[in-house]
């Protein structure tokens, strides 16, 4: 079959032709007709990723064909016995494991569900990782209720659209911030109440006049500016964290913290409970994942530059076949 193959690090993937392994027992081989990117996906071609090894198909988002029926499968491998975390043989698909950049993909058979119906495959294979990561932060850490406002940080992010969609379909007030204002218009159309550009001085304080403060906030940059998020928190405030895009976190109040009684809850992608929640979820609002772009599984180093640049608005999908 063939494959998009991680050979080295800091070179582009290799399109090659790869033998599929021997199957393994409780697993399954799918055939994928769409694949999607994840910023895990570049931070492993950079070396910027634990347990790198040489050669491993990347990919974790995946949407196909298994027996004449539409599938969907969830990336979270093995997750383990425990609700509140994921155990020891813990794995994400494309790392260890061979993943999605490829034509067919050999998973558990347990990680295989069936696509919603209201989805085309290529909208599916948007879903897995951002809409289990955006479930899990969202509902199952931060326990979102109806009628709460929540504030999503860097919306151009493929979890980040998904974050929004759901608290919106979940019945709360959402606002957002984004370091592009054309992204944060796109934002209001799709319903976001109102946002602020974190690159401007001050953005911070105005998004709280504006807003009244946040009962739960969802960020995935860390960095510098996640001090200033804690500071956007009502009384009671959770704070859910999912990446770390910008870096160690610095400067963050710890009277903040404790006077306002913010939890911060750090989350991981999830597990099957989480992934078929969400599924029905999505299902049942009719949840559509934004697609930014398609790219042909041969153009793969493309569409990584693409999300390198950071213009996407949503997800970047790969025509595996
Ligand atoms: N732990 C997990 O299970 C898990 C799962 C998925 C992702 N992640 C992590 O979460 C991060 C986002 O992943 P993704 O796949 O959604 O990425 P993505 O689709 O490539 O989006 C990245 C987004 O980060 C935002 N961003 C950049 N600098 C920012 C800043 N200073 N403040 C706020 N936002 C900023 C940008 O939003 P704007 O363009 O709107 O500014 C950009 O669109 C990555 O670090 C990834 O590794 C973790």
């Amino acid at each position: 079959m063939k494959a998009l193959v991680l050979n080295s690090i800091n070179q582009p993937l290799d399109y090659q032709e790869v033998e599929k392994s021997n199957s393994v027992k409780k697993n399954i081989w799918v055939d994928l007709h769409f694949s999607a990117l994840n910023h895990r996906d570049l931070w492993i071609t950079k070396g910027q990723y634990a347990g790198i090894k040489f050669p491993t198909i990347l990919g974790s988002d995946g949407a196909g064909i298994l027996n004449d029926r539409e599938v969907i499968i969830n990336p979270s491998l093995n997750w383990g016995r425990d609700e509140r975390f994921q155990g020891p043989d813990y794995g994400i698909l494309g790392l260890p494991a061979n993943g999605t950049f490829a034509e067919q993909v050999l998973v558990p058979a347990v990680n295989v569900h069936p696509k919603p119906e209201h989805l085309t495959l290529e909208q599916a294979a948007a879903l897995p990782l951002a809409g289990i990561t955006a479930w899990r932060v969202l509902f199952s850490r931060c326990r979102l209720k109806k009628g709460e406002r929540v504030l999503v940080s860097g919306i151009g992010g493929g979890v980040a659209l998904l974050v929004l969609q759901f608290a919106l379909a979940a019945g709360c007030e959402v606002w957002v911030t984004s370091g592009s204002d054309e992204k944060m218009e796109r934002a209001r159309s799709m319903g976001a109440k109102g946002g602020a550009n974190y690159r401007q001085d001050g953005w911070h304080k105005e998004l709280l006049k504006t807003s009244g403060g946040f009962d739960v906030v969802i960020d995935s940059a860390a960095g510098e500016q996640f001090a200033l998020l804690a500071g956007l928190c009502n009384p009671g405030g959770r704070l859910g964290i999912y990446g770390g895009t910008t870096g160690k976190i610095n400067g963050l109040s710890p009277q903040i913290v404790f006077w306002k009684q913010i939890s911060i809850h750090g989350s991981t992608m999830g597990s099957n409970r989480d992934f078929a929640q969400m599924l029905r979820f999505v299902a049942q609002h009719r949840i559509v994942p934004v697609v930014d772009r398609v790219f042909d599984l041969v153009d793969g180093n493309a569409a990584l530059a693409h999300m390198e640049a950071g213009a996407q608005f949503g997800k970047i999908v790969l025509k595996n076949r």
